[in-house]
């Protein structure tokens, strides 16, 4: 096991991160000209080198890569390794075609165990602690990459993995972990069955949550903090660029999400121009990898939006805000830009209602409509539903600049997340 004070979010400079990224950035894209004959193709096509990367910016000039190279590049046909060095495969559900694969050769796994490690410390996680991990195992990056990480900290893993929520409940209160890592739509699927067994979440031993793989919001932080009594905290990544620990969000400071940069280059584009957005300005997040060798990936377009902001409890790596959509999530209601966490934070600070709403998309007439369907909290009567629905409505008539039906539906009448969960349900003819 690396001994923390070792590990270099704590101690490296911005000088030093600077020097290492350059020196790393060169390797990754001359790793990948060499040993991927897409990337070879697509340097050639932009009239660039490897050897044309002298400085940090000179990666603008490289050409972007997207999820259709993968899908196109179906199964194997970006890794940059033999077959042979290839440790494990995971790979995305794939909704739509092929899923989209990812390799990690034996050095992969072990920087991908050291920045997991390093972000569940950054979340309150001390070597020592249970972790309970409720991300699916599989090929899913969310269960054996939270439980190599936690393992390298040194922690007691419990791989949960998700569903069989009620033996979860159990899991918890028997084996008494301190730190629990879950989608947040899970979670409240989880503090149902909490509920529904009649024990108190907030007297668990939990401590701290680390929460991803789907958006959230601030005020979801706050529901799930008041009712489990926890700490709270963000964790991102994504299968393409490694997995789950690109970037993590810090207890001291819960301010967005320290991105481990000495492993992930960000950068933030304007989606539409495809220029490099200056650092604070909100864009399109993209990703280079600086030292991975089975599947080194340039200036990956996530979809995900965002925007960079300087560093304050490791001061040497940048932050990247809270991701609150992804341009694939984006709803665009009669020319009005839509995201499922704007009606989130509308519906969760409205009294009587739960955190469980979906978003139901419709035609009336030649127009597109949108249906947000919430489940009642307990207890809420006839009048207060009305009243709540009628509040969600100018909430969003006034914050988002739409108009929404509201329909609130009895509890526990709403599909429950188990994963990551669908927001949104297409009954549009
Ligand atoms: O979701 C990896 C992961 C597992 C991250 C567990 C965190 C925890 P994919 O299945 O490839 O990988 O999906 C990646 O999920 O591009 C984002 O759109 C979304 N996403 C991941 N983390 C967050 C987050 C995993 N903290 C895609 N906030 C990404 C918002 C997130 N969206």
């Amino acid at each position: 096991m690396t001994p923390l004070t070792a590990d270099l979010a704590e101690t490296v400079s911005a000088d030093e991160l600077a020097a290492l990224q350059l020196e790393r950035l060169q390797w990754t894209l001359r790793h990948a000209y060499e040993n991927v004959p897409l990337y070879r193709k697509k340097f050639a096509e932009a009239g660039v080198h490897p050897d044309d990367c002298r400085e940090l910016g000179d990666l603008a000039k490289f050409p972007f890569t997207t999820k259709a190279d993968l899908r196109e590049s179906y199964p194997f046909g970006m890794f940059a390794v033999p077959q042979d060095q290839i440790r494990r495969l995971h790979a995305s559900s794939g909704t739509t075609g092929k899923p989209t694969v990812v390799g990690y050769t034996e050095d992969d796994i072990d920087t991908w165990a050291t920045v997991m490690a390093r972000s569940i410390h950054a979340a309150g996680g001390r070597p020592g602690h249970k972790v309970h991990v409720a991300y699916g195992y599989g090929l899913f990056t969310g269960g054996l990459g939270a439980h190599y990480g936690a393992e390298k900290l040194g922690c007691t893993v419990i791989p949960a993995s998700g569903g069989m929520t009620a033996r979860q409940v159990q899991l918890i209160t028997d084996f008494k972990p301190e730190v629990i890592m879950i989608t947040p739509s899970y979670l409240l699927t989880l503090l149902d069955e909490f509920e529904r067994q009649g024990v108190d979440p907030r007297a668990s031993s939990l401590k701290v949550g680390i929460f991803g793989a789907e958006p959230w919001t601030e005020q979801m932080r706050s529901e799930i903090e008041e009712r489990f009594a926890l700490d709270a905290v963000d964790i991102y990544g994504l299968s393409e660029v490694m997995g789950p620990g690109v970037a993590q969000e810090c207890v001291e400071t819960k301010d967005g999400l320290h991105i481990w940069e000495d492993h992930f280059f960000p950068e933030v584009i304007d989606p539409f121009t495809e220029q490099v957005l200056p650092e604070g300005e909100r864009g399109e997040l993209l990703f280079t990898s600086l030292t991975k060798q089975a599947l080194p990936i340039i200036r990956y377009r996530t979809r995900d939006l965002t925007r960079l902001l300087p560093g304050t409890a490791r001061p040497a790596f940048r932050r990247m805000e809270k991701v609150t959509g992804r341009s694939d999530d984006l709803i665009i209601l009669r020319g009005v830009n839509v995201f499922p966490t704007q009606i989130e934070e509308v519906v969760l600070r409205t009294e009587g209602l739960s955190p469980h709403f979906q978003l139901v998309r419709s035609t009336r007439g030649r127009l597109d409509h949108l249906t947000v369907r919430v489940e009642a909290r307990a207890g809420t009567t006839a009048e207060a539903r009305t009243a709540a629905a009628a509040v969600v409505t100018a909430g969003v008539k006034d914050g988002v600049g739409v108009s929404v039906s509201v329909e609130v539906v009895d509890p526990d009448t709403l599909e429950r997340s188990l994963g990551k969960m669908r927001r949104v349900l297409d009954e549009r003819s």
